[in-house]
């Protein structure tokens, strides 16, 4: 994969981006706009200070490619597959959508996205960057040196359970998301619409705390897409929609813009659709933008920046 896409053609198709993106973005709330291209394309077309959120869920550099298979699941008596309340479903493939993961070098790839990143985010924004423990360090280093240390925020810590265990090192569950505030001190942060967790000890609690469970701290357990959930896309690496959800709604205000410019699926956007917020995604990947009109219905436009 390239570093950057470089030359002559990414400054027209800056320019070009510019352009359409002032005419093309979301106003009313819940809207949204689905952009097929290139990530620096759409960040460098945004205006400064326009989002008031922006996460990003960029390959991993994983060295391989990603490809996960589409099922559909029809509803079907004769069939065996068991779902909710005992139905049973015929399954067939649909397809596969993927997207590469390998890079050159993969902070040179990374920067130029961060440092464009704080430029579009308002003095209130914050920025999400999902990552994993192999470059993790290296991201956080990195987000030091363009936010500034004084914006880190958190490390938050995504714990799921699934897939093989290694018996020669602890097996690895985690994934690590970092944030940082555009603006140190001056960062939106609200935790009235983020769902609450049980307490470990709810006996410990008053019966009205224990009900109303406690607020998240930075290490968040909270499962995969499983399987045979309605959510599942089958678009690969697609992230847990109540990961994106409490994202969302403690980062950003009612009237806020929330980009991401690694989509993939597209569950910023069903997190930012159903709080009422406006959003901008983008992804290179047709499959991804396939799955993504599907996702957030026909009402979202899709801007085409390939061509
Ligand atoms: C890890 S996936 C994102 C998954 C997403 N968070 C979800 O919940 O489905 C990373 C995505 O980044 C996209 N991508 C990689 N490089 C890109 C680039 N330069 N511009 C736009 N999208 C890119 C890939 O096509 C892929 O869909």
């Amino acid at each position: 994969m390239d570093a950057a896409c470089d030359g002559p053609g990414r400054g027209l198709a800056l320019l070009y981006a510019a352009a359409v993106f002032a005419a093309a973005l979301p106003s009313e709330s819940g809207a949204g706009l689905i952009v097929h291209g290139d990530a620096l394309a759409l960040l460098g077309g945004l205006p400064d200070g326009c989002a008031g959120l922006v996460y990003a869920d960029p390959p991993f550099n994983t060295g391989n490619r990603r490809d996960g298979v589409r099922v559909r699941a029809t509803r079907d008596d004769a069939a065996t597959r068991r779902g909710f309340a005992g139905a049973t479903y015929r399954t067939e493939r649909t397809g596969t959508a993927g997207f590469d993961d390998s890079f050159d070098d993969y902070l040179s790839w990374l920067r130029p996205h961060c440092e464009q990143t704080r430029r579009v985010l308002a003095r209130h924004g914050t920025f999400y960057l999902h990552v994993d423990p192999r470059e993790s360090h290296y991201c956080k280093v990195l987000l030091d040196e363009v936010f500034g240390r004084d914006c880190f925020l958190n490390e938050v810590i995504w714990a799921y359970d699934y897939g093989a265990r290694s018996t020669r090192r602890w097996s690895a569950k985690h994934d690590v998301i970092l944030v940082y505030a555009r603006s140190a001190g001056a960062h939106h942060f609200d935790l009235t619409g983020v769902d609450r967790i049980p307490y470990m000890a709810p006996r410990l609690q008053t019966s009205d705390r224990a009900a109303r469970g406690k607020t998240p701290t930075d290490v968040w357990w909270h499962t995969i897409v499983p399987t045979n959930s309605r959510e599942r896309t089958g678009y690969p690496t697609q992230k847990p929609l109540g990961v994106l959800r409490r994202i969302v709604a403690a980062s950003s205000r009612a009237d806020d813009l929330v980009v991401d410019w690694c989509a993939g699926s597209g569950t910023t956007g069903v997190a930012a659709q159903g709080l009422g917020r406006r959003f901008v995604l983008v992804d290179r990947s047709a499959d991804a933008v396939t799955v993504m009109r599907q996702r957030l219905g026909p009402d979202v436009p899709v801007l085409d920046l390939t061509g």
